[in-house]
């Protein structure tokens, strides 16, 4: 099984905490892995050109586009978001947007893989995991965590 790790956050490695959960849950799975951090990645939101519907192939030219075989390829995902004022931040709600090139024409090219989501919070961490089980739903993508996995993580300014 190959699992793909995204971790959601702008942040250097250095700084940020998502990388480090993110990283701790890849090593514990034994499974073969690759961990990408969204951390000066430039992915744009949806624009809702409808270029994918024919061939599910994204025609935005960014960062995701490189990443469109991993997560093609990618048996499951450990997904993190951070929370960005009380919801899932911009690049990894961006990055997801993005998904909606695998959904056209009954392809659902992620249909049955299986997610754990992770988000932090400096106060609260639960408002990420609700949206990023939504953009799994979307994708037929299965949340095999029953709780969020949260984290509180306190950073200085
Ligand atoms: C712009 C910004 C907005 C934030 N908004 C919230 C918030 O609304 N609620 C909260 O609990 N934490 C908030 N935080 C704190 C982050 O969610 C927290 O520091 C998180 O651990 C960051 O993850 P990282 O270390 O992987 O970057 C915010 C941080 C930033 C930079």
């Amino acid at each position: 099984m190959k699992i793909l790790g995204i971790s959601g956050s702008p942040r250097t490695e250095s700084r940020s905490g998502s990388i480090k959960v993110v990283k701790k849950i890849l090593e514990n799975t034994g499974c073969e892995y690759e961990l990408i951090s969204l951390h000066g990645k430039n992915i744009g939101g949806c624009i809702g050109c409808m270029a994918c519907v024919d061939d599910n192939v994204c025609k935005l030219n960014d960062d995701l586009k490189t990443m469109r075989d991993k997560i093609v390829e990618a048996d499951a995902y450990v997904l993190s978001g951070v929370n960005y004022f009380s919801t899932l931040n911009a690049v990894m709600h961006s990055f997801l947007e993005r998904w909606y090139q695998f959904r056209h024409r009954e392809a659902d090219i992620l249909w049955g893989k299986l997610a754990v989501n992770v988000s932090l919070g400096g106060a609260d961490p639960s408002p990420p995991t609700e949206v990023l089980n939504a953009f799994c739903l979307y994708n037929l993508i299965k949340v095999v965590t029953i709780q969020p996995t949260e984290t509180r993580i306190n950073v200085p300014c």
